[in-house]
């Protein structure tokens, strides 16, 4: 099977499951017991607390871990009640995850407003669409880093210095963008953010909401005082160390290296599907988008159906949690495509373990199962609009394929001229 939702989640490491094994095995303390064993398991916390500190770029009494990203974005909103803030305003972006909104809407019971920064028609939410609803009394602005269903990254230094010297809490929900792209803390003037290790091949259940040492978050799970009082429950020691050692393998030289190799296959896979097929169209940003995100509609179809189709490919319609909808997604009515166009919206999330041979398989029986159904709804092919050829991310000129002795680039068809965009796809020596 080639897997293609990995935005929904990512395969473990098999490097992380060594490094958890002991603490699922040998090692089973509660990191609150005194004894030897116990002390192990809380070294262990403490040091994977402290490297994942130290590769964020933040104080180690900033990580505080949660059951994973829901969690992280609740605690974001219930702490705020700690009343160091006295505005009565939320603002959200017009895109962000279920666990952001919800948790949003659960605040207006407590005597919050909310407002919404709507996103543009590529899904980003951009500085003015913030600054259209902030008010004196916002007191805190929560915006998704990368969309999980488009893929689009949004400017999150601009919204900061549209905030200016408001005190304003400002979050970001990066689930989607640590592991895949640079983000270092401070982030982009945020003071909170929302990080989430089984989008970066680490274990699912465990998160963390990295918070800035002079804000003070409203504990919401309270029991036995752990993570400094600031949420309950007995560690999660395996899960813990797995978070730490997953985020080392996406960092440094590697997040640069994976970025270009996977930018470079996702954008092959742009391009072949394109050339095979009419009316397919780029949902989400050309170039500030993730390396991992090809958001295509193939008009004419349903994209539901196609998931039942495509036999040898699993493939994620959009948002894992919307999955089982018939309705149209909410980020793509938002961007302005009409209901066929959204309907026919497939999101194609690859990963670091995607051969091309992979994603040529998957383009046969993408092109296919396509075919077939625009067959059975008497669609020819000449009948649709040519598809848009897909564009450079760095210039906005064509792309184009090519072969050389070390094995398949995608190039700027501008390469030659000025633009030097040239990404070597996974298996490719890269070039001199
Ligand atoms: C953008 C975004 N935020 C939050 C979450 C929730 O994370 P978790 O599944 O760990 O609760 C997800 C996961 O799907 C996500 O994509």
């Amino acid at each position: 099977m080639i897997y293609l939702d990995h935005n929904a989640t990512t395969p473990l490491d098999p490097e992380v499951l060594e490094a958890m094994m002991p603490y699922l095995t040998e090692n089973y303390a509660n990191p609150s017991s005194g004894h030897a064993m116990g002390k192990a398991a809380r070294a262990a916390v403490d040091k994977a607390r402290q490297r994942i500190a130290d590769l964020l770029g933040c104080d180690r009494r900033s990580v505080i871990f949660t059951s994973g990203g829901t969690e992280a974005n609740n605690l974001a909103f219930y702490g705020l009640s700690s009343g160091q803030f006295e505005g009565r305003h939320i603002v959200i972006g017009g895109a962000e995850h279920p666990s952001v909104v919800a948790a949003a809407r659960r605040m207006e019971k407590s005597g919050f407003e909310i407002s919404v920064a709507e996103i543009d028609e590529h899904g980003e939410v951009t500085a003015e669409a913030v600054e259209k609803v902030l008010r004196k009394d916002t007191a805190m602005v929560s915006i998704i880093h990368a969309q999980n269903e488009v893929g689009t990254v949004s400017n999150l230094e601009e919204i900061g210095e549209a905030l200016g010297f408001r005190r304003v809490l400002f979050h970001t929900d990066a689930a989607q963008s640590v592991g895949k792209i640079p983000t270092s803390f401070p982030f982009m003037g945020t003071q909170l953010m929302t990080v989430v290790p089984h989008k970066f091949y680490g274990p699912k259940g465990i998160g963390a909401l990295i918070v800035e040492r002079s804000i003070k978050l409203e504990p919401f799970v309270i029991g036995g005082g752990q993570e400094d009082g600031r949420r309950g429950g007995t560690e999660n020691v395996a899960a813990i160390v797995g978070f730490a050692k997953a985020l080392e393998l996406s960092w440094g030289s590697r997040l640069a290296d994976q970025g270009e190799t996977l930018t470079a296959l996702r954008d092959y896979f742009h391009l072949r599907l394109s050339e095979e097929l009419r009316g397919v169209v780029l949902n989400g940003h050309v170039k500030y988008r993730l390396p991992t995100t090809l958001n295509v509609s193939f008009l004419g179809i349903s994209a539901a159906a196609l998931t039942q189709k495509v036999e040898k490919c699993l493939l994620g319609k959009g948002s894992a949690c919307h999955e089982s909808s018939e309705e149209p997604s909410e980020t793509l009515t938002k961007m302005g495509l009409d209901r066929d166009r959204a309907l026919a919206a497939l999101r194609l999330s690859i990963g670091r373990t995607n051969t091309v041979e992979e994603i040529d398989t998957a383009i046969d029986e993408i092109v296919a199962g396509v075919k077939a159904l625009r067959a059975e709804k008497g669609l020819s092919e000449a009948s649709l609009p040519e598809s848009e050829e897909p564009e450079c991310p760095r210039c906005g000129k064509g792309l184009k394929t090519m072969s050389t002795a070390g094995g398949m680039l995608v190039a700027c068809v501008n390469y030659e001229v000025d633009c030097k965009h040239l990404l070597p796809l996974p298996g490719t020596r890269p070039p001199e």
